[in-house]
This record gives structure tokens, C-alpha cells and sequence, in this order.
């Protein structure tokens, strides 16, 4: 044995789960060898015939070295360029005890509301957070940045007033003071949807009846603060609304854009704590008038109640949006950054609203000593109210760029005669020094004064903050790092994590995600980096932005790979984005049908109507295969029109279609382009590729397939590879003077990427196909395990799945009146998540162990499965009632069950602890059943105000 070799493959055993029960397994599945389970599982057709071309595995030890060497090649300098974009400090008790932590970022969505009130909670504190400065009473639960955030509202405005063809109100209008980079997210997001985008001053704009919306930034680009007033009301008389893109500390000082008459606001929450990040994650907020409620991207949590009457939270109204409303979705979003919303939440929570307004303060005053410095050094600034940000205009500013290049400081540069400068949480009065003397002559040494008991206000008194916000108790009683600490792990008691059991949700692939491929993002030389900094600062970043997408254009058999897009479904709109601009520069802007299957993820088609394409839906087999007849007959009858078709591979109903490359074929010879979801794509890697199915281009969740943590429901990177023709079509961004950008940043949330790279790097080329060949096995196993209980639905012709399977639990609704989802919240009992549920198919679950599991965790999983199919067997023998049995009465809280009064038929113990390994670790879901239309009708989405807590105590 060579020792050696051994050592350097060790993170493959640690990240495979069931690496030394391969043959116990194999027996069970009835197969000799791995190569021929893949034989029949993978058809011969699409199979990789070649190795990855990526290097030898890292050890995780050589691996931190590696990553801390390239480190160094970034350069943290002291950054004022703003734009969206802002130091601050992360509070070291929410860096430790949430962003660390895996009982937080390895969370899923919270779907399966009775074990996730922790993070429902905290997501509660942000919407509250978010509606109160706003000063508007209905907030998301974050979205994926403010440029996205601020098309969302355009879209939402959009759809609201033009219900009918032909569009009678198609123009917005956005004012020349929004952030440059949301500008140009607004212009790839108006075109293909026909919104005509006009942008000017909002001081000399005339809205008229042809307007459906504006746009305005509060306090603008420049760092002017404006009182839009007169502007909001016009827009009102001709019909119109608008939107506020607005900074959540500043209004802790300033007048609300609720209080101001605006109908939405939206912006970046990131300066509450969440790192720089080069650019992401960070989570954006939504929030606007009631009348909008039904019609808000995103999610939104609300306050319901239990089976017991008890106050529970869950996801309101959209919980499913795309999969019920498909092309007729308010949005396509569905991964959002559920972890930063916490992270932002914690920060509001720790300094409650007089630290915050304190913070804000000071920034305010150390702007007003920075401005002050300068108009007394001869200097004009641009406008004489601001909150942290001042433009100055000069002809000197190659001057003074050279002297704060020397002292390693970044101003931003945004046009030939102007410099502006943002002061941020982090800066203290020393740097004032530094960042004056940018602007010194050098004659006289910089010095300043500066009352520490002055608060001081840079804008018109009539923008002066008189509402209360934060008043509830959750923001006015975790002072100390003791009470917030465990104020967090409460929380987290609550949620069901990786760190208790395995997530077996398909489509969503909860794997490993390893501590040494998270460690890094909490070093400075990756945290702390501005977006916008010169390319020469980021070498570090470049370096493995480019190894990253050489070895995801390898393993997806592709030729050019963009990193821009932040979440699978913003990958759908880049790619389709691409198609788009390829066919109008083959001369044919006209195809703009787009062939999608029945079986489609919601966002499919929401992203395809996102980028102005006509959905026609193609139909599935009884076994869940396209239906080839129904593909043919649609793409000859669209032939002129066709856009191309997406297709999910292998499919969502868990199985490599051997019928795929003729699927391709058809689509390409009526001129179509092949888009394929990248979801499945643990189930590809090293074994074939979407290059080999006859695909154009694709995305690759990043948060699934490479082990990005979900983190509650985000954050996520969706980039994508294309083949060459497609590369010129690719997202642009300003920065890189180019446009047509996707995300406000131009490599979407950078940070979280180098956890793909650590993933691809520690695995190497043999693990990586490995950890396939692993995924695959695994849900064999389980499949084969559970197929003597229950209908396994759609295998291949050789009865196998790929890396997923649905287990068919719609024959017991008629034999024992049970559903999925009581099967799915009994799982809790016995200590699991549900697998997804009624996902492609209502009635059904659909179980993905992935190949970080190991087999005692499969078959507890698969033992709780299978003494839930024995419960329902005595339903359906009439042992156990129909409507009082543990499935119905499911899950069992401990208050339930240690109440002194038990009603049931059945027993504590087989109400809590169904089967002896529970009683080793049990996990007690908070809350009983959550009652889902009372939730809906009722809808609540802040946290309850103070007095409330009061009653209830009372
Ligand atoms: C098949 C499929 N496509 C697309 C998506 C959307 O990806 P994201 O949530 O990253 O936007 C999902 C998400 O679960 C999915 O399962």
C-alpha cells in the first residue's frame, strides 16, 4: 500500500460517506461491482470516455496551505468606494455562532416549518427590521442583491398595471442618481420583456400616463440626500409608482420612503455585518405597500398557529410560487441568501435600534469632518446634504488618485473630474488623517477638530427621522454577547441541520459541506475585499475565479464559463439570456419559443418568461421519459419560432433518459438551442456531461453539486458554461465595460466560490467521479431498501435510478386516508427532515441521500420509512384509528408528549420515540402541525409588537 497516495485521497473518505460499506451495500442492490451499477444506470451513449482534467487531490491540510498562499495575493486596502457596497464589522458573537456555525448555514428552505422556527424566527426579525425603516409593512425575506431587488420591483410595478396586450403604460423611468450598476441590471431585465427604460434627472422629468413605474436612490449615487416628495406625488397623479433603492442605516436617521409616499424600497442589507465579500453573499430587502402582498418576489414568513392553537411560523402565500404558477410566477427567484438575512437580522438584534442609529451617527459625523476638510481646502462637493457619502468635483484627480494609491487607499473614481468617498462603521479618526491628506497640498499637516458630543444632521431638517422603528422586544433585549449567544443557540435548537441528520431532499442535493473548504472565508484577504477594486488588488481571486471555470467548463464539456449569476434560477435567465442575443445575431430575433417538459422545476418557466420567451409545455411518458411523439410535434410545429428546449438531466423524476441525445438532436435540427438545468448534475460529474448529451449550455448549482452550504434558503452560485458560439453572449458587466450584467456584482457572490474550488481541489479528478459513482449507489441502496414497502415511481428499463428516486405515497391517501405530507412531518418523530415533497410529482417524495452519507444513517432512515409504511399498514387494517394515529397527529412536541393529560390510542413512547435509535438522539420539532391557511388568511409578517408580548405574559 502506498502510504503516501493514501494520504493525499484521505478528504475523498471523508467526504464519501459509505466508502467502506461499498459491498454490503452492492449485495443489497444486487450488483457485483460499481462499474456495473454505472453501466446500468448511465447509458453507454453519453458516457465520458475520458478522465477530468483536473489535478491530484489536495489533502485538506495541503489545501488550507495552498488557499492561504493565494490569499496573499489579494490586498486588503482601506476601501471608501461605497456604491452599494460597505466595510463593516461583523459582530464576532454572529461570525462564531452563525456564519461558523453549521447548525445555521447547512439548513435548508424552511419548508418543513415545525423544524425550522429558529430560522423563521430570525428571518421574521429581518422582515420586521426591514418594514420598519422602510417604513413600508410588508418585507421579503431578503432577495439576491439590490440591482436584482430594484428589476424585481420594475417587474412587479410592470405586471401590476399591464395586465393587458397591448402594453398601454410600458415605460419606467429611473433617475440618473441610481448606482450604475442597478441601472444596468434594469436594462437587461426591461428588454426582453419590452419595458422601455428611460433614464434622466428626476428634477426635469415628466412622468406621464405612458409611465408605469420609477425608479429613485435614497441617498443617491453621488451620496446626495434628496427629499423626492413633490416627484413621488406626480408620479401618483399620472398612475405611476415608485421605488426606492435605500440604505438601512441611513434610515435609522433619515425619514422613511414609506413615510416619504414611495410604494416600495429596496437595497442591500450587507452593511449590517455581513462581509464585503468581493462582492457577495449578501442579502437584499423587498418591502412595500399591503396592496402588493399577493404579488412580492421572493419569500415571505408569517405568523400562524399550530395544531394546538399555538402561535408557529412558516412560509406565507409563495411558499411554492413557481411550481404552482410556473410562466405565471411573480418571479423566478427560489435560492435567495437566507443566511445573510440572519446574519443582518443578529446585527439589528445585538445593537437594537439606538446602536444603530449610534453607528449611523457616527458615520454621519465623520462624513460631515471629511466634507468640512475638504470645502476648507478649496474643494467643491457636489451636494450639501449627505449621510456617509460625498462626491467631490476637481482637476486634480490624477493627482489625488496617485497620493491614495501610495497610501493604499481606494476612492472611487466616477468620472473624469470627480472622486467620492463613503465612510463606513468601520472607520475610525485616524483614517481621517490618511484620507484627507489624499486632498492635501502637503504644505501644512492635516488636522481637523471634532466635538465627540456632537450629532450632527447633513440633510434638510424636513428628511430628519421622527418614527420609532425597532421597538419590539426581540431588538431591545440581547445586550451582551452572553444573552445574544444564546439567544442564537435557542434558535438553532429549533432547526433541523445537517449537523443532526441526514437531509435527503432531491433536486436539492444536501451533501457534505466540509469545514476546511469554509474555513478560508472568514480570513480577511476574502471577506473584506470591495467589488469594485481594481483587478490588480483581487490576483488572489482571479487566480481561482479562473482555475474554477477551466474545471467546471472540463467537467461540463464546454467551453466558457461565466460566474456571474447567484442562484440556479439566475443562471436559467443568464442562459437564456444568451440564446436569446445568439439567435438575434444569427438574424433571428423572432425565436423566442422555448420547449419546456412538464416535469420542469417551476423556475423554468418563470425564468423563460423573464426573458421575453413563450413557454410550450412538451408532455411526459407514464414512465417519466419525454414524450418523444409530443417533442417532435412541437418543435416542427414552433420550427420558425423555436428558442431551444430546457431540459433537467438526468431528469427530475431521478432517471438518465436514455432517449436524451435524440431530445437534442430534434431540438437542433428546427434551430433550437439546448439549455439544461444543472440541478441533477451530481449525478454527471465524471461519469458524462451536458457537452456529451448534445447540450448548448447550462447551469451548475454550486450549492448543490460543489457543496456550497443551502444556509436556510441561500446564499447560492449559479454560473454557467457554454459552448464556444455562445460565448459572446455571455453576461457583461460595467466594471469590465461591458453590459447586460445579471447580478449587481461581476462575478455574483465571489466569496462562496471558493468553496467549489476547495471542493474540486481536495477531491481531485478520481474523487470527483467518485463521489458520483457514491451518489448513485446510495440511492440505489435506499431505492432497493424501500422498493419491498413502497412503490418506487420511474426507474430505468434496467429498474434504476440515478442519484434520486420518488417514493409514491398517493395509493394511501385511498387506503388510509394518509397523505405525503403526514408521512413527511411523522419523518420529524423519528428524527429526519422529509425528503422533497410533491416534487415533480404531487403525492410523492423524492429522496437524494447524496454520497456524503454513510450506511448506518441510510438504513435508520430507511428503518424510519419502513415502521412509517407498517403505521400506516395498521390504518389501513383498522388496528389504528383513521384520524387519531401518529402520522395525523405528527410531529409530537415534548410539550405533547409530557403533557399530563394523553388522549391517544397509542403510546408516548411510540408518539416520540418510534424506534430505539431515537431515544440516542432525539430532535424535538418546536412546534406542533402549523396550520397553513390560517397563516394565509391572516396574514401577519412582522414580529408582534411589544404590547402583545406583554398581554401574553399578562
Ligand atoms: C431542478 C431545479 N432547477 C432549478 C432550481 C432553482 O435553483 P435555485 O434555487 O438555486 O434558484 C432548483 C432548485 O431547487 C431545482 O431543483
Amino acid at each position: 500500500m502506498d502510504i503516501l497516495h493514501k494520504q493525499s485521497t484521505e478528504f475523498s473518505s471523508r467526504h464519501v460517506g459509505s466508502i467502506n460499506q461499498t459491498q454490503e451495500m452492492l449485495s443489497v442492490i444486487g450488483e457485483k461491482d460499481i462499474a456495473s451499477l454505472i453501466n446500468k444506470s448511465v447509458p453507454d451513449t453519453i458516457r465520458m470516455d475520458r478522465q477530468l482534467n483536473v489535478p491530484a487531490a489536495m489533502t485538506e491540510h495541503a489545501y488550507l496551505q495552498h488557499i492561504r498562499t493565494i490569499a496573499q495575493q489579494n490586498q486588503v486596502w482601506k476601501t471608501y468606494i461605497g456604491q452599494g457596497y460597505y466595510n463593516t464589522i461583523t459582530p464576532a458573537v454572529i461570525l462564531r455562532n452563525i456564519f461558523e456555525n453549521p447548525g445555521w448555514y447547512t439548513q435548508y428552505t424552511p419548508y418543513q416549518a415545525e423544524i425550522s422556527q429558529g430560522r423563521l424566527e430570525s428571518l421574521l426579525n429581518f422582515q420586521t427590521m426591514v418594514a420598519d425603516l422602510t417604513g413600508l409593512p410588508i418585507a421579503n425575506a431578503s432577495l439576491l442583491d439590490e440591482a436584482t431587488a430594484a428589476a424585481e420591483a420594475m417587474t412587479m410595478f410592470f405586471n401590476t398595471l399591464n395586465k393587458q396586450e397591448p402594453i398601454e403604460r410600458p415605460r419606467f423611468f429611473v433617475d440618473q442618481d441610481v448606482f450604475p450598476q442597478t441601472k444596468d441590471l434594469l436594462r437587461t431585465r426591461a428588454l426582453p420583456i419590452q419595458i422601455e427604460l428611460v433614464e434622466g434627472d428626476y428634477k426635469t422629468a415628466t412622468i406621464d400616463e405612458t409611465f408605469f413605474g420609477a425608479m429613485l436612490q435614497y441617498p443617491n449615487d453621488k451620496g446626495a440626500v434628496v427629499d423626492y416628495q413633490a416627484f413621488i406625488q406626480t408620479a401618483h397623479t399620472q398612475g405611476a409608482f415608485v421605488v426606492m433603492a435605500t440604505d438601512l442605516l441611513a434610515l435609522t436617521l433619515l425619514t422613511s420612503p414609506g413615510e416619504l409616499g414611495a410604494d416600495a424600497a429596496v437595497g442591500s442589507a450587507q452593511r449590517l455585518g455581513v462581509p464585503l465579500g468581493f462582492g457577495g453573499p449578501h442579502a437584499a430587502f423587498f418591502a412595500t405597500r399591503d396592496e402588493f402582498k399577493r404579488n412580492i418576489p421572493g419569500r415571505i414568513i408569517g405568523v400562524s398557529i399550530d395544531a394546538k392553537g399555538k402561535r408557529a411560523l412558516r412560509m406565507a402565500l409563495q411558499t411554492r410560487e413557481q411550481h404552482i404558477k410556473r410562466e405565471k410566477a411573480t418571479s423566478n427567484i427560489c435560492t435567495a441568501q437566507a443566511l445573510l438575512a440572519n446574519m443582518a437580522a443578529m446585527y439589528a438584534v445585538y445593537h437594537g435600534p439606538d446602536g444603530l442609529k449610534n453607528i449611523a451617527n457616527r458615520i454621519t459625523t465623520l462624513t460631515r469632518l471629511v466634507a468640512e476638510a475638504l470645502k476648507e481646502r478649496g474643494y467643491n462637493l457636489i451636494s450639501a446634504y449627505y449621510f456617509d457619502t460625498i462626491t467631490v468635483q476637481t482637476d486634480r484627480v490624477a493627482a489625488i488618485r496617485t497620493k491614495a494609491e501610495a497610501q493604499h487607499i481606494n476612492l472611487r473614481y466616477p468620472g473624469h473630474d470627480l472622486i467620492a468617498l463613503s465612510i463606513d462603521e468601520t472607520t475610525n479618526l485616524e483614517d481621517l488623517y490618511d484620507l484627507i491628506n489624499c486632498f492635501e497640498d502637503d504644505k501644512q499637516p492635516v488636522s481637523f477638530s471634532f466635538d465627540k458630543s456632537q450629532t450632527v444632521s447633513n440633510w434638510p431638517d424636513a428628511l430628519n427621522r421622527i418614527s420609532a422603528y425597532l421597538t419590539q422586544a426581540v431588538f431591545n433585549t440581547h445586550r451582551s454577547e452572553s444573552q445574544l449567544m444564546r439567544y442564537i443557540k435557542q434558535l438553532e435548537n429549533k432547526d433541523l441541520s445537517l449537523n443532526t441528520s441526514m437531509i435527503s431532499l432531491g433536486s436539492c442535493t444536501m451533501k457534505l459541506n466540509a469545514a476546511s473548504e469554509i474555513i478560508p472565508l472568514s480570513w480577511p484577504e476574502w471577506n473584506s475585499l470591495h467589488p469594485f477594486i481594481p483587478k490588480e488588488q483581487a490576483k488572489g481571486y482571479h487566480l481561482v475565479m479562473e482555475e474554477l471555470s477551466q474545471h467546471l467548463c472540463d467537467i461540463t464539456a464546454f467551453d466558457a464559463c461565466s460566474l456571474q449569476p447567484n442562484s440556479g434560477a439566475q443562471g436559467e435567465y443568464a442562459g437564456l439570456l444568451t440564446i436569446r442575443a445568439y439567435h438575434a445575431a444569427q438574424g433571428n430575433p423572432h425565436r423566442d419559443v422555448m420547449l419546456i417538459p412538464i416535469s420542469a422545476h417551476g423556475t423554468n418557466p418563470a425564468s423563460a418568461v423573464m426573458a421575453g420567451m413563450k413557454v410550450v409545455v412538451v408532455k411526459a411518458l407514464a414512465n417519466g421519459y419525454i414524450d418523444l411523439d409530443d417533442l417532435r410535434q412541437k418543435a416542427e410545429g414552433h420550427s420558425n419560432q423555436l428558442a431551444g428546449i430546457m431540459i433537467t438531466y438526468p431528469s427530475t423524476y431521478g432517471v438518465y433518459e436514455e432517449t436524451v441525445k435524440e431530445i437534442t438532436s430534434i431540438v437542433h435540427l428546427h434551430g433550437g438551442q439546448v439549455y439544461m438545468d444543472g440541478a441533477n448534475m451530481n449525478a454527471q460529474v465524471g461519469l458524462t456531461a451536458p457537452g456529451l448529451i448534445g447540450a448548448d449550455v447550462c447551469h451548475l448549482n454550486l450549492h448543490k453539486t460543489f457543496a456550497i452550504p443551502h444556509g436556510g434558503g441561500g446564499p447560492g452560485m449559479g454560473p454557467i458554461c457554454v459552448k464556444e458560439h455562445l460565448k459572446p453572449y455571455l453576461p457583461g458587466h460595467i466594471t469590465q465595460g461591458t453590459a447586460d450584467a445579471v447580478s449587481g456584482a461581476p462575478y455574483g457572490s465571489a466569496m462562496i466560490l471558493l468553496i467549489p474550488y476547495a471542493y474540486i481541489r481536495m477531491l481531485g479528478a478520481a474523487g470527483l467521479k467518485e463521489a458520483t459513482e457514491y451518489a448513485i449507489l446510495n440511492a440505489n441502496y435506499m431505492r432497493a431498501r424501500l422498493a419491498s414497502h413502497y412503490d418506487i415511481l420511474f426507474t430505468n428499463q434496467n429498474g434504476q435510478c440515478a442519484h434520486e428516486f420518488i417514493v409514491d405515497l398517493r395509493p394511501f391517501k385511498k387506503s388510509a386516508e394518509i397523505e405525503a405530507e403526514d408521512v413527511a412531518k411523522r419523518l420529524m418523530d423519528y428524527g429526519f427532515h422529509s425528503p422533497t415533497m410533491s416534487f415533480p410529482v404531487a403525492g410523492t417524495i423524492m429522496i437524494e441521500p447524496t454520497e456524503s452519507e454513510d450506511k448506518a444513517e441510510m438504513d435508520r432512515f430507511c428503518d424510519a420509512m419502513i415502521a412509517i409504511r407498517e403505521e400506516i399498514r395498521a390504518i389501513e387494517e383498522g388496528k389504528s384509528d383513521k384520524k387519531d394515529n401518529p402520522l395525523k397527529n405528527a410531529p409530537h412536541t415534548q410539550a405533547t408528549v409530557l403533557a399530563d393529560r394523553w388522549p391517544h390510542a397509542y403510546t408516548r413512547t411510540e408518539a416520540a420515540f418510534p424506534l430505539y435509535y431515537v431515544t440516542h438522539n432525539k430532535f424535538w420539532p418546536s412546534v406542533s402541525r402549523v396550520n397553513n391557511t390560517h397563516g394565509d388568511r391572516n396574514l401577519i409578517c412582522t414580529c408582534e409588537p411589544m404590547e402583545s408580548y406583554l398581554q401574553e405574559k399578562a
